[in-house]
């Protein structure tokens, strides 16, 4: 079929990104924004925002509900008309270098949505069409996702996950040399969010460049090298995971089961000096430093408090990022004045 038989579809913008992978230049900032801003009427979606993703990196992007993701990646492959600020990809600003500049990227959208009267691989073939790469790859795609099976059948009838597969597949198509994907394992079963991330880790291994976004930290800090974390529309850090994590000033903590009464633990607790203690039923954790470790469980021992387990957790990048942005943080940007 061609793209003549389908109708205006507002999302088939979204995909029109083609991906023929010969544009690198020497330049290694794949992507770079500066002083980005984004209002849309009554809130700043994105502020001030610059960020740089480099060549061979897998970076994560994250933030709370609203925190400005979607806009920020719609305002990157240009879905979205900037307010203020720049973006370069492979070094081309985007107000200069027409459409070839966005050649070679493959976008997952948030919401991946399809003609729902075509088949999954009528589906594929169409997109490749659009991106004027060979539909040949468009059956080992569907095999690569898992949806081959389902190759004939309509989009109409896939559960959500069915369909995000198929929106993994549409962003492989052409080999492209940067993947931008919004919350690709969102609505993937684990089985099927893990062959998803290695298909990741396998696309970085050859070459590709990967900027995604995720509420899932545990995966984050798994896949990525760099990360960002955005907050009411602002970037609060951009580093590696482990500078992220790190340079909180998070202390291990001590998780403690007792068999007695917590209360009475969190009690003698308080009394030996330790503030900042949680409990949720008969677990406790305190912050510890090493050597306040024993301390600790003496002071539950002369309380005589039962001890089922104990165990130390370090500080994790789901610490750090409630310390980046704060347990209350709001959803949305920041609303404009009135
Ligand atoms: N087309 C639009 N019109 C009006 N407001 C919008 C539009 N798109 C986004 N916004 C607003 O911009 C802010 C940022 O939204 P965005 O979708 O970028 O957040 P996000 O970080 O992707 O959130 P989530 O994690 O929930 O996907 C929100 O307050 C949202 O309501
Ligand atoms: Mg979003």
């Amino acid at each position: 079929m061609g793209i003549g038989d389908c109708p205006a579809n507002p999302y088939i913008l979204e995909y029109l990104t083609s991906s023929k992978s010969d544009i690198m230049t020497e330049n290694d900032h794949v992507i770079k924004t500066s002083g980005l801003g984004k209002s849309f009427k009554q809130v700043r979606a994105v502020d001030d925002l610059s960020l740089t993703v480099n060549k061979g990196d897998i970076y994560g992007f994250l933030g709370p509900n609203g925190a400005g993701k979607t806009t920020t990646i719609k305002l990157i492959l240009d879905l979205v008309q900037s307010d203020g600020g720049e973006i370069w990809l492979n070094g081309i600003n985007i107000t200069e270098g027409g459409v070839s500049v966005r050649e070679g990227i493959g976008y997952l959208p948030e919401r991946a949505q399809f003609y729902r009267n075509l088949t999954a691989i009528q589906t594929l073939e169409f997109f490749a069409e659009l991106k004027g790469v060979d539909k040949e790859q468009c059956d080992e795609l569907l095999a690569k996702v898992g949806m081959d099976r389902w190759r004939d059948k309509k989009m109409g009838t896939f559960s959500k996950g069915m369909v995000q597969l198929v929106g993994v597949a549409q962003s492989l198509l052409g080999n492209p040399h940067l993947l931008i994907l919004d919350e690709p394992t969102s609505g993937l079963d684990p089985r099927w969010s893990r062959v998803l991330k290695d298909i990741m880790l396998e696309m970085n291994a050859q070459g590709t460049t990967i900027f995604f976004s995720s509420h899932l930290l545990s995966e984050v800090q798994e896949l990525c090298n760099r990360i960002a974390i955005l907050n009411q529309g602002k970037l609060v850090i951009e580093d590696t995971v482990a500078n992220v994590s790190g340079g909180m000033t998070h202390k291990p903590k001590l998780v403690i089961r007792v068999s007695g009464d917590a209360g009475k633990a969190v009690e003698a607790l308080r009394a030996g000096g330790f503030e900042e203690i949680t409990v949720h039923g008969n677990q406790i954790s305190v912050p510890v430093e090493s050597t306040e470790k024993s301390k600790v469980l003496q002071l539950l021992a002369e309380a005589q408090i039962g001890i089922e387990d104990f165990k130390t957790v370090e500080p994790s990048l789901e610490d750090a990022f409630m310390g980046y942005i704060g347990n209350e943080a709001v959803t949305g940007g920041v609303m404009n004045e009135p």
